[in-house]
């Protein structure tokens, strides 16, 4: 299986958790390909990603939540690489039966991300958006890998997190999905 990370971070220099999660997937051999570092004029190689795409069964989208959403460059990515008649719409198949996992960090807690608490919402749900983008587009959505409350996370905890989702990552569909 084929895997690939596709990291939207806008200040890739200052961050901690994502990386983190980053250097654990490289160590285990999956390609990283950071949005921001290969576009800094935000102009999309459309027909590279698309490549990208095609020669990848698993596509991770990794990001830092930004206001309950991902960092503007992969919301671009979406509306440039998911081209009619190539990702949906007429003869546009070719998402079909790659799975997409979302992996994303979050400065609140796991207590926050729930109904009742802070911010109303668990992960899955305020995903919905991009869920929605892949499935239309006949692709497999598997549960997204969350590591909440970055901020006061120790680096020992970053690491240990950043290890497991090296792990999660390679997992066989059927453990994931049940
Ligand atoms: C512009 C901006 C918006 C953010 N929005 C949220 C948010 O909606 N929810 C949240 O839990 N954290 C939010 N955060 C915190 C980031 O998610 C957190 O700093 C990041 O996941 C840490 O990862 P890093 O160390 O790789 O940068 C936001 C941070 C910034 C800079």
């Amino acid at each position: 299986m084929k895997i690939i990370a596709i990291l939207a971070h806008p200040d890739l220099k200052a961050s901690r958790a994502n990386r983190a999660l980053c250097q654990e997937l490289q160590r285990s051999g999956v390609l990283l390909h950071d949005l921001y570092g290969a576009y800094p004029d935000w102009k999309i190689d459309v027909e590279q990603e698309q490549k990208l795409l095609l020669e990848h069964d698993r596509i991770i989208l990794q990001f830092p939540l930004y206001w309950y959403s991902s960092p503007p460059l992969l919301k671009k990515w979406f509306d440039d690489v998911l081209e009619y008649g190539w990702a949906y719409g007429t003869g546009g198949d070719k998402l079909k039966g790659k799975a997409f996992m979302v992996a994303t960090t979050t400065g609140g807690s796991d207590k926050e991300y729930r109904s009742g608490g802070f911010n109303r919402y668990t992960l899955s749900e305020l995903l919905r958006p991009i869920e929605r983008t892949l499935t239309r587009c006949e692709a497999e959505f598997l549960p997204p890998f969350v590591t909440y409350n970055t901020t006061k996370a120790t680096d020992a905890e970053l690491l240990q997190d950043a290890r497991r989702y090296a792990e999660i990552v390679r997992m066989p569909l059927e453990l994931l999905i049940s």
